[in-house]
């Protein structure tokens, strides 16, 4: 199927590759000249494993072309699809704006029957306005608005675009569905399941999902608060009540609080989607105030709990907002840097992938090559996003290089007890300093042979 795809970002550009990758030819198109420049010599404008041999592939076979040209992209397509950014507008809604425009722009160009589908992360009620937006440009035309929402993690998007859970469309007529089900067949005839349903259920379907998905980290993060004033182990109790299907063990990981370009946008426009139809969502009120506050009373935590005077040095390590990916949209990390700086803290930084992206927003850290440097003199080192590299940090030589004695690991990575051979004290999250550490969740799965479990889900 002939597909445009407008917008290059994180979406656009799994969707545009992995399409590519399933036979279809793909157009895709962005404002911005210096991206499809890149994009169209191969190069990524952002760290995604696994997708630079897709795009490679897709460039070189010919199925996938990138143009600034709106019309060049949407001509001659039977889908197209937005993949455009949907920011947070004041209010905690969705600003639709990039998302209007740009179904202004293609307006013109779009061939008789074609199919336009939102990917584009929407409040509901959004297919219903943009027929409305083309119908005004294009009076004769006779054209459909569809959705299909997205459930693509960073770090780990082209899997989930070619291996997920469930492929959720919405269509609110015949040609829709029809045409949706066309571009999803290979994975269809793969055996993953595909559910249909209208254009304002998909649409809530995303919201509700990542608000739901937001709701058992807050809910285990407050756990884990309980645990440390009460004892128990919150990894233990994530996985003691992960195992009950009901539950399952993802999405269970106590951390500094979720960040990302979605889950905070999507809670906040949740909410105000409630609050502007009277339907209240307290839970999710809730959960977007503690989830603010966590960041704050982490950084207060660390000043408090090593004794840190103005002046002291802190090591923070990861910047990202998880990791696998190199973006620092609402990171946790960087709203805790900022609030350890006021505080009057001397911060130097490691992150394996987000170095560019976070030195426009913490100017005035000094960003380290190792996590050793890093460490060089810190009174205190700060573990805030679980990169593989941290796991197996050489505790000598930390102990070797730092000023003071107390690690917060805030991603719960480090063996406390090994940690304290050496003389660092880790404080890990859920978890009473004089508890001994629970055995790790996979040594815990090998004692029951036969019993399988799925794996956490954690990205
Ligand atoms: C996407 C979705 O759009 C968002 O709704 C969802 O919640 C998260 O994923 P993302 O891919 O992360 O957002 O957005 P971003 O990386 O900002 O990319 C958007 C791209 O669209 C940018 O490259 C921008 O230049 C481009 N764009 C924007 C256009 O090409 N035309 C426009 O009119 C507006
Ligand atoms: C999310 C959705 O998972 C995905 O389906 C899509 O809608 C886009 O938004 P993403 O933002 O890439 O994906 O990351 P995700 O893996 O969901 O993590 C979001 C945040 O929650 C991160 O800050 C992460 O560290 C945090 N998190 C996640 C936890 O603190 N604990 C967990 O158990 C899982």
């Amino acid at each position: 199927m002939r597909i445009a795809i407008i917008g290059a970002g994180y979406v656009g550009l799994t969707t545009a590759a992995c399409l590519a990758e399933l036979g279809h030819a793909v157009v895709c198109c962005d404002v911005d000249r210096e991206r499809i420049a890149d994009l169209s010599r191969g190069r990524l404008p952002y760290y995604e494993p696994s997708l630079a041999p897709l795009l490679r592939r897709g460039l070189e076979s010919g199925a996938l072309a990138f143009t600034v040209s709106t019309s060049a992209c949407v001509a001659q397509a039977e889908a197209v699809l937005l993949a455009v950014g949907t920011p947070s507008a004041a209010d905690g809604g969705v600003d639709l704006s990039q998302v209007e425009r740009a179904a202004r722009d293609l307006a013109p160009h779009l061939s008789p029957g074609a199919v336009v589908v939102i990917k584009s992360t929407v409040s509901v009620g959004t297919a219903r306005r943009l027929r409305e937006t083309i119908a005004e440009a294009r009076r004769a035309l006779d054209f459909s608005v569809a959705s299909n929402p997205e459930f693509l993690r960073e770090g780990s998007a082209v899997g989930d675009f070619m291996q997920p859970d469930r492929i959720v469309l919405g269509a609110d007529d015949a040609r829709s569905a029809d045409v949706l089900r066309a571009i999803y067949r290979p994975l269809e005839q793969q055996g993953l399941p595909v559910f249909v349903t209208s254009c304002a259920s998909a649409e809530m379907i995303k919201h509700a999902a990542n608000a739901f998905l937001a709701l058992k980290i807050g809910f285990i993060n407050d756990v884990s608060d309980l645990c440390e004033k009460t004892g128990g182990d919150v990894l233990a109790v994530a996985e003691g009540i992960g195992l009950d299907r009901r539950i399952g063990r993802s999405f269970l990981q106590p951390g500094p609080g979720f960040g990302g370009s979605c889950f905070p946008k999507d809670t906040r426009a949740f909410a105000a989607t409630g609050r502007r139809n009277g339907a209240h969502q307290p839970l999710v009120e809730t959960l977007i105030a503690r989830n603010e506050d966590r960041k704050l009373r982490l950084a207060r935590r660390i000043v408090r709990q090593a004794r840190l005077s103005r002046g002291a040095r802190v090591a923070v390590l990861g910047l990202a907002f998880k990791a696998g990916t190199d973006d620092v949209r609402e990171s946790a990390a960087v709203t805790i840097v900022a609030a350890l700086q006021r505080e009057g803290m001397r911060v130097h930084a490691h992150d394996p992938r987000a170095y560019d992206t976070a030195r426009p927003l913490l100017p005035d850290v000094q960003i380290e090559e190792t996590p050793y440097a890093a460490a060089r003199g810190a009174d205190a080192l700060v573990i805030l996003t679980e990169w593989d590299d941290y796991r197996s940090m050489d505790f000598a030589r930390l102990a070797a290089d730092m000023r003071g004695t107390t690690i917060f690991d805030f991603r719960n990575l480090l063996p406390p007890d090994t940690a304290a051979r050496y003389g660092l004290t880790c404080i890990r999250l859920g978890r009473r300093p004089e508890m001994p550490a629970v055995e790790a969740p996979a040594q815990k799965r090998a004692a029951f042979p036969g019993r399988s479990a799925a794996a956490p889900g954690h990205g």
